[in-house]
């Protein structure tokens, strides 16, 4: 299978959390799956965006800044992967022709690529892009919430959903630079057009990875043909 694996800036806060995601990543079978990694940016984004826009950057340049913090993310993932491209991929078509000029063995990670989105747009278009046959979500909330968690203790989470109930709930959010949002809409409506299998999994521990590639995860799963259902877990 060809999977898109979007990990959030929570993984690249210290060395043993970037350490931990990245043994999560080398465990799955590459000669199995192809895959594809995005680096979120995370807090030091947020910090360095709130200091752009307290300094009078507008969204445009704060999300730049944002994406040269992804990158950074990216390349301290890829120096704790066991066999990944040097450098994280600048947009979509260096990713794919790297894969397939220079082996898909090899894992290729990027971080952003422009403004007006995050990285969980990048992981959707990538996705759309190479006809991945899973995009694969490992956020810090650990699903799809008809509120926000972290706000709303009592918040359900779904079980599967479809894309465009997923567009529905992320259409109401804000798109600023440095939000805090668990797909933004400019990935769900990419997962919408696309029709891509798309699972939202919690923060790793061993297999998680693995294990949701293989269909075993307690997270959300976005397909079109899913019946809307709640977790009975949180
Ligand atoms: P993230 O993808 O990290 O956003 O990009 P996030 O929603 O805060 O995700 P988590 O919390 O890390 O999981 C950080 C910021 O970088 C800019 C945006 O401003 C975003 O809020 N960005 C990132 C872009 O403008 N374009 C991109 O392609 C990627």
């Amino acid at each position: 299978m060809t999977v898109v694996i979007s990990l959030g800036g929570i993984f690249f806060t210290d060395t043993e959390r970037i350490k931990e995601v990245a043994a999560a990543i080398d465990e799955v079978d590459r000669s199995r799956h192809d895959l594809y990694v995005v680096a979120g940016g995370g807090g030091r984004a947020r910090e360095y965006i709130k200091i752009a826009r307290e300094l009078g950057a507008n969204d445009a340049l704060c999300d730049y800044i944002g994406i040269a913090l992804t990158r950074i993310n990216a390349k301290l993932l890829i120096s704790a992967l066991e066999d990944a491209y040097p450098e994280p991929f600048l947009d979509y078509i260096g990713a794919a022709t790297a894969k397939v000029s220079g082996g898909s063995e090899r894992i290729a990670v990027m971080g952003g690529v422009s403004p007006g989105y995050t990285t969980d747009a990048v992981a959707a278009i990538l996705a759309e892009y190479v006809n991945a046959d899973l995009l694969l979500y490992v956020t810090s909330v650990g699903g799809i919430y008809d509120a926000d968690p972290r706000e709303y203790p009592g918040a359900k989470k779904y079980e599967k959903l479809t894309p465009e109930k997923l567009v529905a709930i992320t259409m109401k959010e804000e798109l600023k630079a440095g939000s805090r949002i668990v797909i933004d809409p400019v990935a769900s409506k990419i997962i919408e057009r696309s029709r891509i299998k798309t699972i939202v999994i919690d923060r790793t521990g061993p297999h998680t990875i693995s294990d949701a590639i293989d269909g075993k995860h307690c997270g959300t799963e976005l397909s079109p043909d899913a019946v809307t259902t709640y977790s009975a877990r949180k």
